[in-house]
């Protein structure tokens, strides 16, 4: 039968289900440049609007994994990886993936930049002087053997059907998509060879789901996806309502990250980072050893420093400093009460911390720091928030995002746990 991409457009839209043949042959020539791009953007919308059975996420998967090669990685430890759907302060995988290397796992964490409110892993790391992100599949390789943990770019040709969707949907507003979210992730997951897969699925005003019960919808589409391709997979909700930690931007963040790695950091990006590596570890046979021990030892900043000097990176030099420091003040004394996620991430992009499109630069220190956050009392006209930029015209389009932001009262309830729900195969 001849396909058509009118035909399998058709089918999506009138609310029908896509055969493996149209889902195969519509990903490929997608690739390929047969279909064209407003085809795609078309049927992506009918998705969008439509929905998708689990066979068809399955299969569609399964087709952005074939677009491309899968990557192999070396069997002398465990591989296990980590992926968060992305978050304000979301520096998690700079301590975890020494840490977890510590443990005596290897971690390969192929990772994204940042667009839009949410930060990206490898320009938070660029920050550091030396730093790189493009390694090659042998460097990668050999990195994992006397190393244990990578943090770096996705080699090309690894789920490049993902890669082009990807920039469709992101100008095309059909980013947040259960169906297209789940398989995007886990294509690019499962094409890289990982044994095992922790997934942080945030949850709140700064995370691509909101509530919880969406975050729980696509918590377990990716946990099956993970399992129909043999790979143990486990995924924590996690509260995004909140930045994570204090930090948020680029060189602020690594700054976070290594005072984690030397036993000290904000509370919840401890935690946090703890229990993800408890649940990898989990999950590549390690259960026995105890993240938070190897953490306090020293032991997982010790592979941090190798790590970031194997990518070229002076784990000692000093990080970038802002130009220009713009302080918040506490409008009133009392207790904090709220601080929005989402109006901090849009900030501190404004502040040249994240781009608005995919070939702008970013700016090492821009960011934000939060002095004080939900649960601390603060006096009034102490500081609150620290602006951090190289452009001070941008500073009032921050203090823009940040209007309403925060609250300051009497009393404020004390904040709730940072994972609250897991979800196991
Ligand atoms: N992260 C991805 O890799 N893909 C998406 O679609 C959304 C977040």
């Amino acid at each position: 039968m001849t396909l058509t991409a009118v035909d399998v457009i058709r089918t999506k839209r009138d609310g029908g289900r896509l055969s493996d043949a149209q889902i195969d042959w519509v990903v490929d020539a997608y690739t390929r440049g047969v279909v064209a791009e407003e085809q795609m953007a078309a049927l992506a919308m009918a998705i969008f609007l439509r929905g998708m059975s689990a066979e068809e996420i399955a299969r569609w998967t399964l087709a952005m994994i074939e677009s491309g090669s899968r990557l192999s990685l070396p069997a002398s430890r465990p591989t296990v990886d980590k992926h968060s759907t992305g978050g304000v302060g979301d520096k998690i995988t700079l301590p975890l993936a020494p840490l977890v290397a510590a443990c005596g796992a290897a971690v390969p964490q192929l990772s994204g930049r940042g667009l839009g409110h949410t930060g990206g892993t490898l320009d938070k790391l660029e920050s550091i002087p030396g730093w790189r992100a493009a390694l090659s599949l042998s460097e990668i390789s050999a990195q994992l053997s006397s190393v244990g943990a990578v943090v770096c770019a996705p080699t090309d040709g690894l789920a490049p059907a993902d890669k082009k969707l990807y920039a469709l949907r992101d100008v095309t507003s059909t980013v947040e998509s259960v169906p297209l979210i789940a398989s995007s992730i886990m294509s690019k997951k499962i094409a890289e060879g990982a044994s095992g897969l922790v997934l942080d699925v945030k949850a709140g005003s700064g995370a691509f789901m909101k509530t919880v019960e969406d975050a729980r919808v696509l918590a377990s589409t990716l946990v099956s996806i993970g399992s129909a391709h043999g790979v143990a997979t486990t995924a924590l909700i996690t509260d995004m309502n909140v930045p994570l930690g204090r930090a948020v931007g680029n060189a602020v963040e690594v700054a976070e990250s290594v005072s984690v790695l030397q036993g000290g950091g904000p509370a919840d990006v401890v935690a946090l980072t703890v229990a993800l590596a408890r649940e990898m570890l989990a999950l590549a046979g390690l259960s026995s050893v105890d993240p938070a021990a190897v953490l306090a030892s020293g032991e997982a900043y010790e592979v941090w420093c190798r790590m970031i000097t194997a990518q070229g990176g002076d784990p000692s030099a000093p990080l970038p400093a802002p130009g220009h420091v713009h302080v918040v003040p506490a409008p009133a004394s009392g207790v904090v009460a709220s601080l929005d996620a989402y109006a901090v991430g849009v900030a501190a992009w404004r502040l040249g911390a994240g781009r608005a499109r995919k070939e702008d630069p970013v700016q090492a220190a821009a960011g934000v720091l939060c002095l004080a956050k939900p649960g601390d009392r603060v006096v009034a006209g102490e500081p609150l928030l620290e602006l951090h930029t190289d452009t001070p015209a941008a500073v009032p389009g921050a203090l823009e995002a940040l209007t309403g932001a925060f609250t300051v009262a009497d009393t404020a309830p004390a904040p709730g746990p940072i994972v609250l729900e897991t979800i196991r195969a």
